[in-house]
């Protein structure tokens, strides 16, 4: 099976779908790969890189030609007119990010090839599917970025500055929304040291923000924007016009405003207006991440800085574009991820009872599957957590692979009984009845370890502080029963002073941590 790579043609693209270091692991999974001549300069991968890491090179047509096309923009029209998707070949699979929901007509010509294709923005926000999620692995970058061009326009530092020369304050950043991209930029924000706060329709941000190191803003009005799989529902009227009044307040204070408020298939919705803009000091920056998709302040134009009474607004579009280099390796990783799940090399296949790919073959064998029916079992998808991964597991699935019984435990108690016996006949007295206290306590004391419920910051704080408080009481057990000094009582005095330092020592550290968090 051939995975081709063909160059991207959207204006200002920069990106490759696979970059150099994603072909040996391509070539594990059973592929062969042939990177069209010249797809990775823009992103600053040469030709004989990918020829160094095993793949081959050919021509627009042969890429394109592949058993399986890795893109990344919708596919459009070449130079000569003719379109991309024109040098598909029956069979083949087209994985690309399409915008399934506006390009009938794209999906309509991949069917006429007699191909499949595979659309990557719909990609489920699953636990199983994160490897795979491109629109949150592109966003996350896009975040940062967002950050980094804000900080190329603002006129001071981010962080505080205390010099002989004067003192600068810190930049005051607020993001509005506070999923991927916005907590993506939050961490950037924060790393250079600006006060960050932040904004979101959905009441479990909150908890993230502050994580974040970043204050989490509100807004006097009860309403959850919660509208399953981590993604919002369209806000009230009245929420809206609540949340403008804070922004208006906000915009007053702060330095920079990150707009990423997106809800899913909808125009985004337009939070910061002209008045805001005009209550911002000279020299603040608006990135509106939303330009794409209508925008979050409406003065912002897709693609451009424009700048209004002194305030730059930034609408670029291409923000994980203008870091091409790590963008295309984490778009190659997640295609990588993709066709291993779909049985890699002779394997491959689009199995339609998967979550993933139900949701994203928008066309399959000749045929649009679009709109697509929602997956049978998955009622709204929970954003990823670890906790929440069995719940996207078909029960049926899960039916037809029965735990298998492990024979470990009965082979160890028949080892056990069989030492007991044989120690029942040759040990000293003394000796058995130690091994029995000896044997009970490592029972007890892993039934109470284990018990112990995390009141700690950390689960293995609690842990190893139960197991500190165990040994502290055995060794005053020891030490306190002796009257004169001997071995024991010396050991008892040494475990109990260890054990001591080291929950005292594991409180400091939790107390320094959270420090370093509230800073
Ligand atoms: P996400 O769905 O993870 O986050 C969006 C957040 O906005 C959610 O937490 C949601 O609750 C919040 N939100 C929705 N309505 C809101 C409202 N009225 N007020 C406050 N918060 C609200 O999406 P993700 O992946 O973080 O992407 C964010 C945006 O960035 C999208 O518009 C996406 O298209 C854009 N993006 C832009 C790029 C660029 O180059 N400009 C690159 C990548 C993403």
């Amino acid at each position: 099976m051939q995975v081709g790579v063909p160059r991207e043609l959207a204006a200002a693209e920069r990106r490759v779908a696979v970059a150099p270091d994603t072909v040996p692991r391509l070539v594990k999974l059973g592929f062969t790969v042939a990177v069209e001549a010249g797809a990775g300069d823009a992103a600053g991968f040469t030709d004989q890189a990918y020829v160094d890491a095993g793949a081959t090179l050919v021509d627009r047509e042969a890429a394109w030609g592949s058993d399986i096309v890795a893109h990344i923009e919708p596919p459009g029209v070449r130079p000569d007119g003719q379109a991309e998707v024109d040098d598909l070949r029956a069979g083949a699979i087209l994985v690309s990010m399409l915008d399934a929901a506006r390009n009938g007509d794209l999906l309509a010509a991949i069917a006429a090839r007699g191909a499949s294709a595979v659309a990557l923005e719909r990609v489920p926000r699953i636990t199983r599917a994160q490897k795979m999620d491109v629109l949150s692995s592109m966003a996350n970058i896009a975040g940062y970025r967002a950050v980094i061009e804000a900080a190329n326009i603002y006129g001071s530092f981010f962080t505080a500055q205390m010099t002989a020369a004067g003192k600068a304050p810190p930049c005051r950043v607020l993001v509005i929304g506070a999923g991927v991209a916005g907590l993506a930029a939050m961490g950037a924000a924060r790393a250079l040291g600006a006060e960050v706060r932040a904004f979101d329709v959905r009441p479990a941000c909150r908890e993230q923000v502050e994580s974040m190191g970043g204050q989490f803003l509100e807004v006097q009005i009860e309403e959850s924007g919660e509208g399953g799989g981590g993604y919002a529902k369209t806000m009230s009227p009245e929420f809206i016009a609540a949340e403008m009044a804070l922004f208006l307040k906000q915009a007053k204070q702060v330095d920079v405003i990150i707009t990423t408020a997106l809800i899913p298939g909808k125009r985004a919705p337009t939070l910061i207006t002209a008045d805001h803009i005009a209550a911002m000091k000279p020299g603040s920056v608006v990135v509106d991440m939303a330009a794409a998709t209508g925008g979050n302040c409406e003065l912002s134009q897709a693609g451009k800085a424009v700048v209004k009474n002194g305030v730059t607004i930034i609408g670029y579009t291409d923000l994980a574009s203008r870091m091409a280099p790590v963008s295309s390796r984490f778009f190659g990783q997640n295609i990588a991820h993709l066709l291993d799940d779909m049985g890699g090399g002779e394997d491959m296949k689009i199995d339609l009872e998967d979550q993933v790919l139900h949701q994203t073959a928008v066309v399959y064998n000749g045929a649009v599957r679009w709109p697509i029916e929602p997956f049978p079992t998955a009622a709204p998808p929970p954003r990823p957590t670890p906790a929440a991964a069995p719940a996207v597991i078909p029960a049926t699935a899960a039916a037809k692979v029965p735990p298998k019984p492990s024979k470990a435990p009965a082979i160890l108690s028949l080892v056990a009984a069989v030492i007991l016996v044989i120690l029942a006949f040759t040990a000293p007295g003394d000796f058995l009845q130690h091994l029995t206290v000896f044997v009970l306590a490592v029972f007890v004391g892993w039934q109470l370890i284990w018990n112990v419920s995390p009141a700690l910051h950390t689960p293995l704080m609690s842990v190893t502080n139960a197991i500190s408080g165990i040994i502290i009481l055995g060794g005053l057990l020891q030490a306190g029963t002796g009257k004169e000094i001997n071995l024991s009582v010396i050991l008892g005095a040494v475990a109990i002073l260890f054990a001591s330092i080291n929950v005292a020592g594991g409180f400091l550290v939790t107390q320094r941590m959270l420090r370093m968090f509230h800073k």
